[in-house]
């Protein structure tokens, strides 16, 4: 059997890895500005996390959700405390889109309405919901076309309020910072004008902290930076470095009704002691201040570099935009220099390494980055 060819691959095969680096097969070290996505929290295979999982598994990786997991009720609270959403409830699914589809449906369940406002350019996963709601008409099926969903410009406060005052939406979904559409924070003021535009309207405010929520941005989550609190917050990626698995945090106004929402394996055994290891690592290695002081070192350092048009970014998720693609530039830190970078549409690269960066990594990107630049 073939694989379904979905993915444009890289001719690099990767067998391990270790803090901010990996290795290919011939034994080639990268440095990890990528973190297979924004994935890689603590650093590959820190042991702690080696050993929290090997252990788990010796034990018991898996049971239903049928009955009493303490790990799940033990991660609930060390994320609530972490986070600053203590009075929140969790739910635990598997993936970034699974969080965000149900949000999506227990926005509906608690409102009644059916419409979604989302933003242009936005990334919020490829199932049904989510993938109506992700602004990228290609990659929706016909299947996925009936819910209704209006695509407003990020910060357009009055589009926004124009939009939410008919009293019809059941939901705003919108990223911390914007991820795949190439690093574009909102507007501090325009997150809490919505703030108060979904009060007054009921409609259920979600923000998606998928890809900049868990410190990258310096804060536990993005929309920390202007102080506000939404209805539902969704998290994966750097969740458990790796493992699969995600969560929706639930503000108080909420009401559970066994059966509402379901999993097989969300919330398992060995997801939890993954998801229990990275919050011991982040507070013991103290990772969000880290992210935020490595983070502001690169930024200040890419900002004067003249091929560069725009550096935008919080803590270690950075975008830097080129007038030109920039498809040469990232084999060429990839294969000559031992850099792995991100990617948004052709002409940006993104920043997205573990949150265990050192300064001094950062600055080694740096010296690599500026020679691969001179021949660019
Ligand atoms: C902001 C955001 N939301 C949702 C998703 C979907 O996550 P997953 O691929 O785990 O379903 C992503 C993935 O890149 C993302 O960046």
């Amino acid at each position: 059997m073939n694989l379904f060819d979905v993915y444009p691959l890289y001719d690099l095969e990767i067998v391990s890895g270790k803090n901010c680096y990996i290795y290919d097969k011939q034994g080639r070290e990268y440095l990890d500005l990528y973190g297979g996505h924004a994935v890689i929290s603590i650093g590959h295979s820190h042991p702690h996390y080696v050993q929290s999982i090997c252990e788990q598994a010796a034990r018991i990786g898996f049971y239903s959700n049928s009955v009493v997991n303490s790990l799940q009720k033990n991660f609930a609270e060390r994320l609530g405390k972490i986070s600053g959403y203590e009075d929140y409830s969790l739910f635990l699914v598997n993936s970034g889109a699974e969080a965000n589809e149900n949000a999506l449906k227990l926005a509906s369940f608690h409102n009644g309405r059916r419409k979604v406002v989302a933003f242009r350019k936005a990334f919020h996963g490829r199932t049904s919901a989510t993938v109506r709601v992700t602004d990228n008409p290609s990659i929706v099926a016909p299947v996925n076309q009936g819910m209704e969903v209006e695509f407003l410009a990020l910060d357009d406060i009055p589009a926004m309020q124009n939009s939410l005052a008919k009293g019809d939406v059941c939901a705003v979904i919108i990223e911390g910072i914007m991820g795949v559409g190439g690093i574009h924070i909102p507007d501090p003021a325009f997150l809490r004008a919505l703030r108060k535009s979904c009060n007054e309207t009921k409609t259920v405010l979600i923000l998606d902290e998928i890809q900049s929520g868990y410190g990258r941005s310096g804060k536990f989550f993005a929309h920390q930076h202007a102080g506000i609190r939404p209805d539902m917050i969704t998290v994966a990626k750097g969740i458990a470095n790796g493992f699969p698995m995600s969560g929706l945090l639930i503000s108080p106004e909420f009401k559970a009704v066994h059966g509402m929402l379901g999993t097989t394996f969300g919330g398992n055994h060995l997801a939890c002691a993954a998801a229990l290891a990275v919050l011991d690592v982040i507070e013991q290695e103290k990772l969000i201040d880290n992210t935020a002081r490595v983070g502001e070192f690169l930024i200040k350092e890419c900002q004067p570099l003249a091929q560069i048009k725009e550096v935008r970014g919080l803590g270690l998720m950075i975008g830097l935009e080129f007038d030109k693609a920039i498809k040469e530039l990232r084999k060429s830190l990839l294969f000559e220099h031992g850099v792995f970078t991100g990617v948004s549409g052709s002409n940006v690269i993104r920043l997205l390494p573990p949150l265990s960066l050192s300064m001094e990594q950062a600055g080694l990107f740096m010296e690599k980055f500026r020679l691969a630049l001179k021949s660019f």
